[in-house]
C-alpha cells in the first residue's frame, strides 16, 4: 500500500499556513535537492550538527517510504528551507493478545526556531491525523523529545521505558543458566541474523513496531552518526541446536582512569527465548575490566533484575513516558486488540479536536474478541461504565497505563462505582508494554 506516500495534502491546514502567508507541501523524496534540503531542516531543528555527505546519501537512500510534508516561508531568504517538517508511515504495531495493526508513525516534528509558536506544529500535526483517517488508520503514534507537547492534539503516554544501571561488581549472575553458546559476530552478520529474530518476536509484546529499513540500519550505525559504527560490537546467541535465538549489540564508553572500570552500554538487545534472555544478559554482566553497565530505553519490568543474586545491583537510572498514543476510530482500534477478561464497558469519550468522541459500548467475549457499538440511551445495567478524554484512552490502549490510577488522578470519571478496576480487569497486559526503539 503506498497509497499514504502520494495522498494530496491536507487542504485544510494547507488553508490555516496559506492564510499566514507560508505553503505546506509535500515534499518529492525523489528530488535529492528538495528532500536534502528537508533534511537539513530536520536535523536543524533538533538542533544536530549538518549531515556528512555519507549521512545525507544514507537518508536520502533509506527514507523514501516516508511521506515527507514540509512548511515553506517563501519571503525567507533561503525559500527552498523549510520551516517546518514532518514525516509519516503506516507502521505495523503490536497490539494486546499478540495481532498488530496499521498505527500512523508520527516523526520529524521540526518548526525552525524563527517561525516557532505561530501555530506550525498545530496545523501539521492536524493535517497528519486527518491524512491517517482518511486513510483508514485507527491509530497514530509518536515518540516525544518532550513529554508537554502532545497532549493537547490528543495522544496519551502509552508505553514507559527505562535506562538500566547495573553496578557488575556487586551483580553476580544468579539466574537461569543457558544452554546455547555465544558468538561474536561482525556487525553486518548481525544485522542479517537479527532481522529474522526481530520479526520472529515482533508480535510477543505489545508496544513494539516493525523496526525495519533505516530505523533497523540506524541501530547498527548505518543511517546514523558515521562515527558509531566503530564503536560498536555485536554478539549473537545460538542454542543449544545452533539456531539463532538473540543478538546484542554494545559499546563501551572512553576509558576512565581506572581502566578495569570501563562501562558498557547495551545498545540494543533482542531474544527470541527466556534462554537466550539469560544467556545475553549474564555474557554482558560478566565481560572484564567492565565495573558499569548501561541499558537504556528498556523494559521497565526487565527480568534480568531478578537473575541477580544483589537486587540492588541493577537501578532505574531513568524511566519515563517512550510511545504515545493517538486515537483516531475508537471502534476500530478497539477491536483490533484483545482483552483478558469477558465482560461489558460503556465508555464516554470526548475529543476536543473532534476526531473520535462519543459514547460506546464495549463488548468482550470469552475469547478476549470485542465487539463496539455506538451506546444510545442509557448505560445497561450490566455494564461498567467510565467518562474520559481521548488522550486517556490513547494512554490505556496498550494495557500499560492503570485505569484505577487515572481515576484516582481525577483523569478519568467512573460513572459506577469500580468501574475502573473493570477497565483494568479486560485492558490491562501481562507484561508492560515496551517498543525497543524511538523514532
Ligand atoms: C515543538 C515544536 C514542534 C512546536 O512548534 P510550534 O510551531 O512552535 O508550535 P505551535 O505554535 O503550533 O504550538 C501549538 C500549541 O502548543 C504549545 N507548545 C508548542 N510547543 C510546546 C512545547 N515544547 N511545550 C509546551 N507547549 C508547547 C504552544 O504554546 C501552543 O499552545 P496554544 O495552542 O495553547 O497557544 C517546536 O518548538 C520545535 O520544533 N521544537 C524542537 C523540535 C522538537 O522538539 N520537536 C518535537 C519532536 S517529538
Amino acid at each position: 500500500m503506498t497509497e499514504y506516500l502520494s495522498l494530496p495534502i491536507d487542504d485544510e491546514s494547507a488553508e490555516r499556513m496559506r492564510a499566514g502567508g507560508l505553503r505546506l507541501a509535500l515534499v518529492d523524496t525523489g528530488d535529492a535537492d528538495a528532500f536534502g534540503q528537508w533534511l537539513e531542516a530536520d536535523a536543524r531543528g533538533f538542533h544536530q550538527s549538518r549531515l556528512s555527505p555519507e549521512l545525507l546519501a544514507a537518508q536520502l537512500r533509506g527514507l523514501t517510504d516516508r511521506r515527507t510534508s514540509a512548511v515553506y516561508d517563501d519571503s525567507a531568504a533561503d525559500p527552498s528551507s523549510p520551516v517546518s517538517t514532518v514525516s509519516s508511515w503506516p507502521a505495523r504495531l503490536t497490539l494486546p493478545g499478540g495481532s498488530d495493526s496499521s498505527a500512523w508513525a508520527i516523526s520529524a516534528v521540526t518548526v525552525a526556531s524563527t517561525h516557532r509558536r505561530r501555530g506550525i506544529a498545530s496545523a501539521m500535526l492536524t493535517a497528519e491525523l486527518r491524512t491517517a483517517q482518511r486513510l483508514g488508520i485507527a491509530v497514530a503514534i509518536l515518540t516525544v523529545s518532550e513529554a508537554t507537547i502532545y497532549g493537547r492534539f490528543g495522544f496519551g503516554p502509552a508505553v514507559f521505558a527505562a535506562d538500566w544501571k547495573i553496578n557488575t561488581r556487586a551483580a553476580k549472575w544468579a539466574g537461569p543458566m543457558a544452554s546455547g553458546r555465544i558468538h561474536m559476530v561482525p556487525l553486518e552478520q548481525a544485522r542479517q541474523d537479527g532481522e529474522a529474530i526481530v520479526e520472529r518476536i515482533r508480535l510477543n509484546g505489545p508496544g513494539e513496531i516493525d523496526v525495519r529499513g533505516h530505523l533497523w540500519n540506524r541501530l547498527f550505525g548505518l543511517a546514523g552518526d558515521p562515527d558509531r559504527k566503530k564503536t560498536l560490537r555485536a554478539v549473537r546467541y545460538d542454542d543449544a541446536d545452533g539456531v539463532p535465538q538473540g543478538f546484542a549489540i554494545y559499546s563501551f564508553a572512553q576509558p576512565s582512569e581506572d581502566f578495569s572500570a570501563q562501562t558498557l552500554n547495551v545498545e540494543y538487545l533482542a531474544t527470541a527465548t527466556d534462554d537466550a534472555y539469560s544467556g545475553l544478559w549474564r555474557y554482558l554482566l560478566e565481560i572484564d575490566l567492565v565495573s558499569t553497565v548501561t541499558a537504556p530505553l528498556r523494559r521497565v519490568d526487565e527480568p534480568m533484575v531478578w537473575q541477580l543474586s544483589d537486587f540492588r545491583s541493577a537501578k532505574k537510572d531513568d524511566e519515563q513516558d517512550h510511545l504515545w498514543t493517538r486515537v483516531l476510530d475508537v471502534k476500530g482500534a478497539l477491536e483490533a486488540r484483545r482483552y483478558r477478561a469477558p465482560g461489558r464497558i460503556a465508555l464516554e469519550v470526548s475529543d476536543p479536536l473532534g476526531f473520535a468522541g462519543g459514547r460506546f459500548l464495549l463488548d468482550v467475549a470469552a475469547d478476549g474478541t470485542a465487539v463496539v457499538s455506538p451506546l444510545e440511551g442509557e448505560v445497561p445495567d450490566d455494564a461498567a461504565a467510565v467518562a474520559l478524554g481521548i488522550a486517556e484512552l490513547g494512554a490505556l490502549y496498550l494495557g500499560g497505563v492503570s485505569a484505577v490510577v487515572l481515576e484516582r488522578a481525577g483523569r478519568i470519571t467512573e460513572l459506577r462505582p469500580g468501574s475502573a478496576d473493570a477497565v483494568d480487569g479486560a485492558f490491562r497486559s501481562a507484561v508492560a508494554p515496551w517498543l525497543s526503539i524511538w523514532f
